[in-house]
């Protein structure tokens, strides 16, 4: 099992959130975060001068799901969120060990859906 994390811009959630539902992709957490990435909230650097860091408002969103799963999901968050602008967020992949569904005691992957 893998757990896919994308901090994407927030307006890109409502296309992301329909696209994994048409996908029939049902579990998933959502946060509201505030982050920055490599140009540290600078839009750029004028002449020279360093700016103070600033944060930008992001949605975060975990999926744990089937390691078949995970190219595809991948894929849908990569065509919806991106604008080709800087800011457009990043994915994380990382591996699960294990899943509970705390009503019945399941475990692995039928714990998923
Ligand atoms: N290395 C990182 N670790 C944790 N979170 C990160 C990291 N890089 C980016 N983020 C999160 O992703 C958000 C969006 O990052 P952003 O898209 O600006 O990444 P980037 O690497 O600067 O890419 P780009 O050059 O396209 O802007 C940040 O606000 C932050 O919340
Ligand atoms: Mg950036």
């Amino acid at each position: 099992m893998k757990k896919i994390e994308a901090i994407i811009r927030p307006e890109a959630f409502q296309a992301l959130r329909q696209r994994l539902d048409d996908e029939g992709i049902g579990g998933l957490t959502v946060s509201e975060v505030a982050g920055c990435g490599q140009q540290q909230g600078q839009e750029g650097i004028f002449r020279g001068s360093k700016f103070e860091i600033k944060l930008y408002p992001k949605v975060k969103v975990e999926l744990v799901v089937d390691n078949d799963q995970a190219d595809t999901i991948i894929d849908i968050i990569l065509s919806t969120c991106s604008t080709d602008q800087v800011g457009d967020g990043k994915i994380f992949v990382s591996s699960i060990e294990e899943v509970y569904r705390i009503r019945t005691g399941e475990q692995g992957r039928t714990a998923l859906i």
